[in-house]
């Protein structure tokens, strides 16, 4: 009887391990893309694209579902990291509104996949006019009622797609903010452009998002498989994270220069993480900035000044949602 359950647990075990090594060998040789090109959408011979690509389009309808300003909900990782990335982005965007206190005029900063507001609020409330603008109805209405209910008066939000940014005046925004959001474009060369282009020469791109490298692999792709689970399936996808490099190229296209990159880590040697991990505390995880960059990065770029800097054409997007460049209360 021992021996025949041991050697059951024996085969389950091969099985996972095979399964885990098939996918690794899977990921690294067909979906370990150049994310300075887009993800090809339209190679439809490749049916593993088109359900990988699939499953990205089911997230934007899974997200819709949530509640974003449930702190010990599914959204608890972003309340966790809130602290570290908006003092971060503080701090840079500060710059620019001391650069531009003598213009004497109120400056404007867009959050592009804003989410419910988590990050957009936060700095609203340290005093930059923010709009937050999102594809996801639900996520703005949520993002829309929240900062009513806590009075916050200087943020506005607005349903728009990252791929099609031509409703924001070109070279009119203060600052753009990018939250986790990089991560979830195809099509991240069009996204960049888009940036480029609304923002005032000399402004800032403050982000953060996450490497392609073998620790998001396991993270991704090993854990997330396995019932040590932290997040829902389909949250992330491996193949879409963003190497340093990778953006670099982007920005460098677009003129644009990537001045920082700052890890943003969780300190996994801190009996706080492991409590939090094992309680399934998302919202508990000790987030920081710090000097080495293993999976997150956050950091910013800053648009060329000078008016030598022509911008490639402008790139229309197929799909856009109905409500787009309204603002959640007029639709
Ligand atoms: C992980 S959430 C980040 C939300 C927010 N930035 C934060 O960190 O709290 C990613 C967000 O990107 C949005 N998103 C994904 N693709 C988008 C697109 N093409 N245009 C606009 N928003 C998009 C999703 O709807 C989702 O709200």
């Amino acid at each position: 009887m021992l021996y025949t359950i041991l050697i059951l647990l024996f085969l389950l075990f091969a099985l996972y391990a095979a399964y885990i090594l098939g996918n690794t060998v899977y990921h690294c040789l067909y979906l370990n893309y150049d994310r300075t090109k887009p993800v090809p959408e339209s190679v439809t011979i490749d049916n593993h694209v088109r359900d990988h690509l699939m499953a990205f389009t089911h997230e934007i309808q899974w997200y819709d579902s949530l509640s974003w300003w449930q702190r010990d909900g599914i959204m608890g990782g972003l309340h966790a990291m809130n602290d570290a990335r908006v003092g971060f982005f503080a701090k840079y965007l500060s710059i620019t509104k001391e650069e531009r206190q003598h213009e004497g005029r109120e400056l404007t900063f867009h959050d592009i996949g804003c989410g419910g507001g988590i990050c957009t609020e936060e700095l609203a409330k340290r005093g930059f006019n923010m709009i937050g603008v999102d594809m996801s109805k639900e996520s703005i209405r949520q993002a829309t009622t929240h900062a009513r209910e806590q009075g916050i008066q200087n943020v506005n939000y607005v349903i728009g797609n990252a791929y099609d940014l031509s409703f924001i005046p070109p070279a009119s925004s203060d600052g753009v903010v990018m939250s986790d959001v990089l991560e979830h474009f195809h099509d991240l060369p069009t996204v960049v452009h888009q940036v480029s282009r609304m923002l005032r020469p000399g402004s800032f791109l403050v982000f953060d998002t996450m490497k392609r490298n073998w620790l998001t692999f396991i993270i991704n792709e090993v854990v997330q498989n396995s019932p040590l689970a932290i997040l829902p399936q389909h949250t992330h996808h491996w193949s879409l994270m963003i190497n340093v490099e990778e953006l670099k190229t982007l920005l460098d296209r677009e003129g644009m220069e990537l001045k920082i990159v700052k890890g943003l880590g969780i300190d996994v040697f801190s009996i706080t993480f492991w409590k939090a991990f094992l309680l399934r505390k998302r919202e508990q995880f000790p987030f920081s900035i710090t000097d080495d960059v293993m999976w997150n990065y956050i950091g910013y770029a800053k648009h060329p000044t000078s008016a030598s800097h022509v911008p490639r054409a402008a790139v229309t997007y197929g799909y856009l949602d109905s409500g787009v460049g309204s603002t959640f209360l007029s639709t």
